[in-house]
């Protein structure tokens, strides 16, 4: 067992964990994990872009008001208002890190950023680098990391659990963690542990999300005493490329942006049926009227057709995604792209005030594990990294400026491993992850029931058990964890779901097809610990 100390510990190195360890770097040591590469997460992937106000035809104002239509009545005013308002700071600091945005030639002949749109929003406001912005942000902020000494990266560790001092305040100082290369579980103590560790979108059997995408972060706080809320506002993207070889990959929803349409199988469109913004409809609505066509027709996929855009213009602004269609067969600037929603994004998560404070001393969570307020009942589109970037900063800066009152850790610890022993049946792991993602998309997906729900929560049950058992008796490992914290989000998405007697935003249950006139946000609090 090896026992490492730090200032701040940060858990996850996704566009959250990575702007919060540059901004403390310069002043704290800083250990940054992952439990897989750097660039292994769902920042990696993002495709669409970066909301912010960044010009004269936007304001604030504008985009703080289409955030809250999207949410549905649940957004937090304040907390949308501190998101947006930091937006123009946040992106231009990505700017002056290097981030290669895309930029165009103005009518005047001046080069600036081509700002892009996406689904509920009244203006052009997504800057972005082509369609592989994620790429170009965690390619920027790594090569940085790397190259700042007060910043040690640990890849392939798993945080497993919070250290909580007991002592005095009860308190985090840190996190034990899983070694994977070595299978060795070594103890992090830190004076302030962040968790980053991206969304539990890998609780459903079809996903945009990368692997890793196990809710860890929202496990782990939850198991601390952590309040968690609006689990049940899972997003699903109405656009993934649908096609037998082709694992998760998104089409991205600026392809609506910039025009595209969405077709039946014979080539009608249907979303003029649905909503008066069409394609550009709040993910939700444009998601759910996707699932109706298909179960309506009996079809596996409806199509996405941006045919009506040059080639040069495709090449330009979606060179990524037609390459990989061609890979396959697709030729995006003449055929159209067959598309099905899957799980992308959770809206819900650990409960943070404006500095990204848990509710328990010594813990951050930022980015997709948080749950701000900023989202309300469904996200609207590309204000996912921005939170991020704008809670890093705020949850840097809280840290910074406590840093010198915030007393070292004292902890004596021993991880006993003598009573368990190597696993001869990982067959329970691997079966009960695909049972339990194939229970969650079946019974707990874009439209749900009361006794559909109520089936995935007695499924779940029976998994919890077995797992709680090979956990007791076995020597951890990456899947075992992954899939121990997976059970715990489902719960709480299914809790959640249940607990909410109406339909908004991202839940609609076919019992309760109406929305209330008082919204309200849904508060789990853990009663004692959960496994
Ligand atoms: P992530 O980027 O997911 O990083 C999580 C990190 O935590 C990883 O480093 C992982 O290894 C680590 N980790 C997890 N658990 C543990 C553990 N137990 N121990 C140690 N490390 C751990 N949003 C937008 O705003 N615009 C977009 O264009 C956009 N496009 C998207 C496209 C796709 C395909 C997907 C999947 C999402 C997209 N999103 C987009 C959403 C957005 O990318 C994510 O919400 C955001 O990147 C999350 O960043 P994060 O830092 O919170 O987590
Ligand atoms: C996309 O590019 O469609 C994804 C954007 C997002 O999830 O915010």
């Amino acid at each position: 067992m090896t026992d490492f100390r730090y200032d701040v510990l940060i858990v996850g190195s996704g566009a959250a964990g990575l702007t919060a360890a540059l901004k403390l770097a310069p002043h704290l040591r800083v250990a940054l994990l992952s439990k897989s590469t750097l660039n292994q997460g769902a920042t990696y992937l993002a495709q669409g872009g970066i909301a912010g106000v960044l010009n004269e035809q936007d304001s604030i104002d504008s985009h703080v008001e289409d955030t809250l239509v999207a949410g549905n009545g649940l957004c937090d005013e304040q907390a949308v208002r501190f998101t947006v308002s930091n937006s123009q700071s946040v992106i231009q600091w990505l700017i002056d890190q290097g981030v290669p945005f895309t930029r165009q030639e103005t009518e005047d002949g001046e080069w600036d950023y081509h700002l892009t749109r996406e689904g509920g929003h009244s203006q052009r406001r997504i800057i972005h680098a082509a369609d592989e912005t994620g790429k170009a942000v965690s390619n920027t902020l790594t090569e940085l990391v790397r190259a700042q000494p007060n910043i040690d990266i640990f890849e392939n560790h798993l945080a497993v659990d919070l250290v909580i001092e007991k002592r005095g305040q009860r308190r985090a100082i840190g996190a034990y963690v899983l070694d994977l290369k070595k299978s060795r579980v070594d103890l992090f103590l830190a004076k302030n542990t962040i968790l980053a560790t991206g969304g539990a979108s890998k609780a459903y059997l079809y996903s945009s999300n990368p692997q890793g995408a196990s809710g860890d972060g929202i496990a782990i706080a939850w198991r601390a005493g952590c309040r968690v809320a609006n689990m049940e506002f899972n997003q699903f993207h109405p656009t993934i490329l649908y096609h037998p070889l082709a694992h998760s990959f998104l089409i991205t929803e600026a392809v609506r942006g910039e025009g595209g349409k969405l077709l039946r199988p014979d080539g009608s469109r249907f979303m003029d049926n649905y909503d008066s913004r069409a394609e550009l409809a709040p993910r939700d609505v444009v998601a759910r009227a996707i699932d109706g066509e298909m179960k309506r027709l009996g079809s596996d996929f409806v199509y996405l057709d941006i045919g009506h855009k040059s080639p040069e213009f495709i090449e330009l602004h979606f060179p990524n995604i037609k390459a990989r269609c061609l890979e396959l067969g697709i030729d995006i600037t003449r055929q159209p792209i067959p598309v099905v929603p899957s799980a992308h994004y959770t809206c819900g998560g650990v409960m943070v005030d404006q500095a990204g404070r848990t509710d328990l001393p010594g813990l951050y969570a930022i980015g997709e594990n948080s749950f701000t307020g900023l989202h309300g009942a469904n996200r609207m589109a590309s204000n996912s990294l921005l939170e991020c970037l704008v809670y890093a900063q705020s949850a840097s800066q809280d840290i910074l400026a406590n840093n010198l009152s915030t007393p070292e850790p004292t902890f004596e610890f021993e991880w006993d491993e003598s009573r368990v022993t190597i696993s001869e049946e990982d067959v329970v792991v691997s079966h009960n992850w695909e049972e339990l993602r194939r229970v969650m998309w079946d019974y707990v997906g874009i439209v749900r029931s009361d006794k559909q729900l109520k089936r995935a929560e007695k499924r779940i049950a029976l998994i919890r058990q077995e797992v709680t058992e090979h956990y007791g008796r076995y020597k951890i490992s990456g899947d075992l964890l992954e899939l121990r914290n997976l059970i715990v989000v489902s719960e709480l998405i299914i809790q959640s779901a249940l607990q909410r007697k109406e339909s908004r935003g991202l839940h609609y249950t076919l019992d309760y097809p109406d929305t209330l006139d008082q919204p309200e946000n849904t508060i789990l609090t853990p009663i004692k610990s959960a496994q």
